[in-house]
């Protein structure tokens, strides 16, 4: 029986990577899970830490340490490399220097070590970093994926659950889109509860909520990163476990709909750059960009966003 050996890599063991690993791990996702650091006694000590882990649970991955290029026979590289000593202070913008400088060493090895899967990367500024990924490692465009407004749009579904009277994340439709950063927006115009557009829903239910604070809402989760970093240092397990539903996503063939951030190629309006919108995810990676049609105000906000990201992938670039 020719049985697939499901292959997943993280680069970056620090607390994404071992909080993608541990999902990875527990929920069984690869066969073969591959960790790489800069530091590769952390790397090892990880490895063999989640070894320990195994017994107790029904997981059969096994978790081996090994150099950069040891990934490079993976399906999926999950990129979690950062500035270890920095902790941004106001936007994830800050770390880009440092993340920038990760990346023009990492991704040329991995390309000379015939690397031909896919990338998915939470490292921040991830648009700028995904485009990065994307200009250096000569993979399709479809094969570099950032987790983007993955995060934020389940971030924006728990706010609107909140106002909603509690009606599960998991049965709202919502996207934020643009930038993973202050700059993204909510496409309130594409927001469904159970299939009925927010503005219908609403007004059958203004007795009961009221008139909902749409600005609040998305301000909120706009910068709910920033409610955890500020009270434990970093966020890792929301991260962690979206990197995790991608490998998953892609292993499984799910032809599931996420927002992530993606090369761009005119469908919002915009190329040159990689920006948050909804995908359809599977086996070849971005299977598809689903092109919401923003109204007037979203469009603005939107193209602002993809502005700010295109000026700061011209200074990385130049
Ligand atoms: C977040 O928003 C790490 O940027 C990521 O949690």
């Amino acid at each position: 029986m020719n049985e697939t050996i499901r292959k997943v890599g993280i680069v970056g063991i620090g607390n994404v990577g071992k909080a993608a690993a541990s999902t990875i791990v527990h929920e069984n996702i690869a066969d073969e899970l591959y960790l790489s650091d800069i530091d590769s006694e952390r790397a090892k000590g990880e490895a063999y830490d989640f070894e320990d882990s195994i017994e107790l649970t029904q997981s059969r991955t096994r978790v081996i340490d090994v150099p950069l290029e040891g990934l490079a026979a993976c399906d999926v590289i999950l990129v979690a490399v950062t500035e270890r000593s920095q902790i941004p202070s106001q936007s994830r913008l800050e770390l880009l220097k440092g993340t920038a400088a990760i990346t023009y060493d990492i991704v040329p090895r991995l390309k000379k070590a015939g690397f031909q899967g896919k990338y998915v990367i939470a490292t921040n500024p991830c648009d700028i970093i995904t485009y990065l990924f994307y200009k250096l490692s000569g993979l399709p465009k479809s094969h570099v994926i950032g987790t983007g407004t993955s995060l934020d749009s389940m971030r924006l579904r728990k706010q609107i659950s909140k106002v909603v009277g509690g009606i599960d994340p998991r049965s709202i439709n919502a996207f934020m889109v643009g930038e993973h950063g202050d700059s993204q927006i909510a496409a309130w115009s594409h927001v469904t509860i159970g299939g009925q557009p927010l503005d219908q829903f609403e007004e059958d239910n203004q007795d009961e909520l009221g008139k909902i604070d749409r600005p609040s809402v998305e301000d909120t989760a706009r910068h709910f990163g920033w409610e955890i970093l500020t009270r434990k240092g970093n966020t890792q397990f929301g991260i962690g476990n979206e990197l995790a539903f991608f490998a998953k996503s892609i292993l499984n063939n799910a032809h599931i709909v996420t927002a992530a951030s993606v090369v761009q190629d005119g469908e919002y309006g915009q190329t040159d750059l990689a920006i948050g919108v909804p995908i359809v995810l599977g086996k070849h990676g971005v299977e598809k960009i689903i092109k919401l049609r923003l109204n007037d105000q979203e469009q603005q906000g939107f193209n602002a966003s993809a502005e700010l990201i295109k000026g700061y992938i011209k200074q990385t670039l130049d």
